[in-house]
């Protein structure tokens, strides 16, 4: 089956929920491939959801953590890690889409969320938004980065080979569900993993990073203290980064994007914005970039790094 662009609203049914903190839930959902054209997200995208019945008006937007597809009984035919390739060879009898979210319960939208039943259902639209691109394609559109020129020199040297490229992630929070869920469809021990929580851990089980660091504001858990503990200028050139992915709280990013200029690391940072639709009707989540003010629904809410303006 061919991966369409093509955004679809529907009702989906919870098949799993499960509270991994205080505050933060796990909700799995499924809903029918109704036709083989529907599209099946990339890491990175969101949906916008909201619980049936639903104290809050608008739906609100969350981001895809894991994507599987199944046959009618329930067997697996794509894992999520299948799913992020392009094609999928062997799902012609795909039936069903399964997401799976990570919520962190803050206003009424994703408290109703969190408080949802197996059998219960949600209001979906999605998905939405860019996506997190492979390494080797991130760099090759960074064309005025460092790490896009010493690529060139070495290509020209012909020693391309020896310069893979070198790869961090970031997940701050909640910020931790897109990044994970890209993370998992690439080659194993192929990047470092950051993580950064408040208290604890969660969504970083199945993250298969060479190097993983944890920071915890509370210190329950990893370093004591926030990402910067573990992640400063020095580290991205001591380590040789070319590319930094980060999901998390504007702070955060803010930092990154500081440090990812003084490093000369291309950085790709995804957004959260407030938003009303999701699908660039409402003007709610304009942002400012160096090339004007963009809509953070339909032109991200994945941005180059060094063309946000904070
Ligand atoms: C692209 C994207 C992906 C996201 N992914 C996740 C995720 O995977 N898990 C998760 O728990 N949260 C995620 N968020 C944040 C989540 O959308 C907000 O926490 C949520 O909308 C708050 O709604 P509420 O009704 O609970 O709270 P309220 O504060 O009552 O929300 C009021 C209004 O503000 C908007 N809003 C408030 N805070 C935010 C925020 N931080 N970002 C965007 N809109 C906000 C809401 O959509 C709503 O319209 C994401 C946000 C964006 C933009
Ligand atoms: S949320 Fe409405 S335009 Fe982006």
């Amino acid at each position: 089956m061919r991966r369409r662009v093509l955004q679809s609203q529907t009702i989906a049914k919870v098949c799993e929920i499960k509270q991994l903190q205080k505050d933060v839930f796990s909700l799995k959902v499924e809903t029918e491939l109704k036709h083989k054209e529907q599209s099946i997200p990339k890491a990175g995208q969101f949906y916008m959801l909201k619980s049936r019945p639903s104290r809050v008006l608008l739906t609100r937007p969350i981001s895809v953590y894991k994507v599987r597809l199944l046959d009618a009984r329930g067997k697996e035919l794509a894992s999520h890690a299948d799913c992020l390739q392009e094609t999928f060879p062997a799902v012609q009898d795909a039936h069903v889409l399964e997401l799976e979210f990570l919520i962190l319960q803050k206003g009424e939208g994703t408290e109703d969320l969190c408080n949802l039943q197996v059998g219960l259902s949600i209001d979906l639209i999605g998905p939405l938004g860019n996506h997190f691109f492979k390494p080797s394609e991130s760099l090759s559109g960074a064309k005025n980065s460092k790490a896009f020129a010493e690529r060139e020199a070495a290509k020209e040297a012909n020693t391309e080979n020896q310069l893979p490229p070198s790869v961090a992630i970031v997940g701050g929070g909640i910020g931790i569900a897109p990044v994970s869920g890209f993370a998992q469809g690439l080659e194993k021990e192929s990047y470092d993993f950051y993580a950064s929580f408040k208290s604890g851990t969660y969504g970083i089980e199945n993250v298969q990073a060479k190097n993983l660091y944890i920071t915890t504001d509370d210190g329950s858990v990893g370093v004591h203290g926030m990402l910067p503990a573990v992640l400063t200028a020095d580290t991205l050139k001591e380590k040789k980064y070319t590319l930094l992915y980060a999901c998390g709280p504007l702070p955060m990013l803010a930092y990154l994007q500081k440090i990812c200029l003084e490093a000369g690391v291309q950085a790709w940072l995804s957004m959260e914005e407030k938003m009303g639709c999701g699908v660039g009707a409402c003007l709610g989540c304009t942002i400012k970039t160096t090339e004007g003010n963009r809509q953070c629904c339909k032109a991200g809410p994945i941005f180059q790094g060094d063309k946000l303006i904070f």
